[in-house]
């Protein structure tokens, strides 16, 4: 379920935010690692402030390994520690309390040197519907208790999930909107599935998806789909529909008379793309001057 994301939805939801601030230590800040930019709220440093905070790069299963590198490299020179995950099956998801304890270290030795017994610290996982706040939460908590939470406004009751002896995770994630201003955000996060395609038309999401992978992964392209013609000229709309059409053609995606039918070949470029059947591909890279 996407969020229809309203100015009230977003002051409802920085509120919610804010108020669950005050009863945790850190924030877990998930990011999808194929956008990191993208998926990332626009007004995050002003809603959380100085809160501490651990940046999840999820779902880095699907995005290219190097570019993974530079990004974590990138929010560390910012100050800003991080780690990247597969939360769907768990690999480097156990990293995750000691490097909680490391970011909180300062205050667990105050909390030391003043006599008293360092209490299980308390974190919040916030992030952009679809990033994987639920299925990090049921990783962490080793079953599963995380409701996906996508409607703005609902409130339950605090609980706190155990994980380990160290660190309690609130049970419900913090939901955040992305950045919609900018059309390039909308249509990468359509690429990776994070905003359905009600929204947008399949057929312009996959024209943006080849016209980004032809950029940056043409190699990935001509081997999942066996075409061989590279577009001379990227901003030549024709050269990148053809392309398209080619993937179509060898996909079998024709109607009567021959022609492809693009929005077959779409769908499938699409899905392809999502499942990870084009390798590990990342949209973005960081801007060393940002
Ligand atoms: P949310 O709470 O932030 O809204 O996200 P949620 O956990 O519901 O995850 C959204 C989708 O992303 C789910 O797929 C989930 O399985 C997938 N996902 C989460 N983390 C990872 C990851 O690290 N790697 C990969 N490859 N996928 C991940 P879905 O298709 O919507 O549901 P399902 O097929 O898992 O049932």
């Amino acid at each position: 379920m996407t969020i229809q994301w309203f100015p009230g939805h977003m002051t409802r939801a920085r509120r919610q935010i804010q108020e669950k601030l005050k009863l945790i230590d850190i924030v877990i800040e998930l990011l999808d690692a194929r956008v990191p930019m993208s998926s990332r709220n626009p007004m995050i440093d002003e809603i959380l402030l100085d809160k501490p905070r651990l940046i999840i790069l999820n779902k880095a299963d699907l995005a290219d390994p190097r570019a993974t590198d530079r990004w974590i490299s990138f929010f560390g020179g910012h100050g800003h520690p991080c780690i990247a995950v597969d939360s769907s099956t768990g690999t480097r998801v156990d990293e995750i309390p000691g490097r909680v304890q490391e970011i909180l270290k300062e205050k667990i030795d105050r909390m030391r040197s003043k006599g008293m017994n360092p209490r299980a610290l308390r974190a919040l996982i916030v992030g952009i519907p679809n990033v994987g706040k639920s299925t990090l939460i049921n990783r962490l908590a080793g079953r599963n208790i995380a409701e996906t939470g996508d409607r703005p406004g609902v409130t339950k009751g605090q609980q706190w999930i155990k994980v380990g002896k160290e660190l309690e995770l609130l049970d419900t994630p913090g939901i955040l909107w992305p950045k919609f201003e900018d059309e390039l955000v909308g249509y990468r996060l359509a690429m990776t599935g994070a905003i359905r395609e009600q929204i947008l038309n399949i057929e312009d999401i996959a024209y943006f998806a080849v016209r980004e992978l032809v950029e940056r992964y043409w190699d990935a392209l001509e081997e999942r789909f066996g075409i061989d013609e590279p577009p001379a000229d990227l901003e030549n709309n024709q050269e990148i529909v053809r392309v398209m059409e080619d993937i179509g053609r060898k996909r079998g995606c024709l109607m009567s008379g021959g022609r492809v039918d693009l929005e077959k070949a779409s769908g499938i470029i699409l899905r392809e793309l999502r499942a990870g059947k084009l390798g590990k591909i990342t949209l973005e890279e960081p801007d060393p001057y940002a």
